[in-house]
């Protein structure tokens, strides 16, 4: 599939990489958009092992294009582009890792909270700066995250607009981990092969129950992985996993994604 805003590559090792590439700030338009979402589409049709999303080196991505906001029309137009789009890669039953080099800000940061994980590079940068322009995320930030900080620096973060720097981004959990910027696309890349390799349905269902579960009560989510644990045991996997480490030891298995 042809895009000009952004690269699909899809490595030998099993991990797609989709890299924006919309100028010097990357910024979210409708267009991008749309590609990013056929990429979401393309991935979840031919899915790879596990996914790296990332930016420029200098800006991951500044945000909704604001050139491209009007009135409440428009806005009624761009708010589902965004959920659809990064709900699209959120809902890929694989590790979505977002690569994070610099500025993420308002959908920037909302596309990489739609991630399962977060590399950051130490001179990344996090932001929700909606209210600065009088608005409000739109891409999912009042409840993604809020599920990942917290509700009260959720708050604090969306209603000062705030910059938050990698160190701090890493201390409240907005970062998963913050490595030196040469070696970032590495530690991602890694990252990804390894989890590529792994018990892929396993993978699948623990993601889903895991996202699933946190959305509703801890009894439901307990239920559903009740259900999860009896639909593992169908897996080709399972029975690989399960004999190799009776006749072998732990982390021999050769999984096929079955
Ligand atoms: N949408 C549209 N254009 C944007 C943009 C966005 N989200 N972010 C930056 N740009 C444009 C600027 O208007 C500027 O255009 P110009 O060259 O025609 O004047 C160009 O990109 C470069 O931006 P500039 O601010 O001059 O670069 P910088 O390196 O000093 O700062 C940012 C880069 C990303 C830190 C800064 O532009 C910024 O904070 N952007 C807004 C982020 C934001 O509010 N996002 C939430 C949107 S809801």
């Amino acid at each position: 599939m042809a895009y000009e805003l952004l690269t699909l590559e899809r490595r030998d090792d099993g991990v797609a990489v989709v890299t924006l590439t919309n100028g010097k700030v990357n910024p979210l338009s409708r267009e991008l958009l749309d590609e990013l979402r056929r990429a979401a589409e393309e991935l979840a049709d031919d899915l790879p092992g596990a996914v790296v999303i990332t930016g420029g080196d200098r800006i991951f991505a500044a945000g909704a294009d604001i050139a491209q906001f009007g009135g409440p029309d428009e806005a009624a137009v761009i708010g589902p582009m965004f959920h659809d789009t990064i709900g699209a890669f959120a809902a890929l039953p694989r590790f979505v890792i977002a690569a994070v080099a610099g500025y993420a800000l308002g959908g920037g940061c909302e596309l990489a909270l739609g991630c399962d994980y977060r590399i950051a590079s130490d001179r990344a940068v996090f932001a929700q700066p909606e209210i600065l322009l009088g608005i409000i995320p739109g891409g999912g930030g009042t409840q993604r995250l809020a599920r990942v900080v917290g509700a009260s620096r959720a708050k604090e973060m969306c209603l000062t607009g705030r910059q938050v720097k990698a160190d701090e981004a890493l201390r409240i959990g907005l970062a998963d981990e913050v490595v030196a910027p040469e070696d970032l696309h590495d530690r991602a890349l890694a990252l990804a092969a390894e989890v590529a390799t792994g018990a892929l349905l396993a993978q699948a269902i623990t993601k889903r129950l895991i996202d699933e579960g946190l959305s509703g009560s801890l009894d439901d989510g307990l239920a559903m992985e009740r259900e999860g644990f009896v639909e593992v045991f169908r897996t080709e996997d399972s029975q690989i996993g399960v004999k190799s480490f009776l006749e072998h030891g732990p982390g021999k298995a050769e999984f096929t994604g079955a």
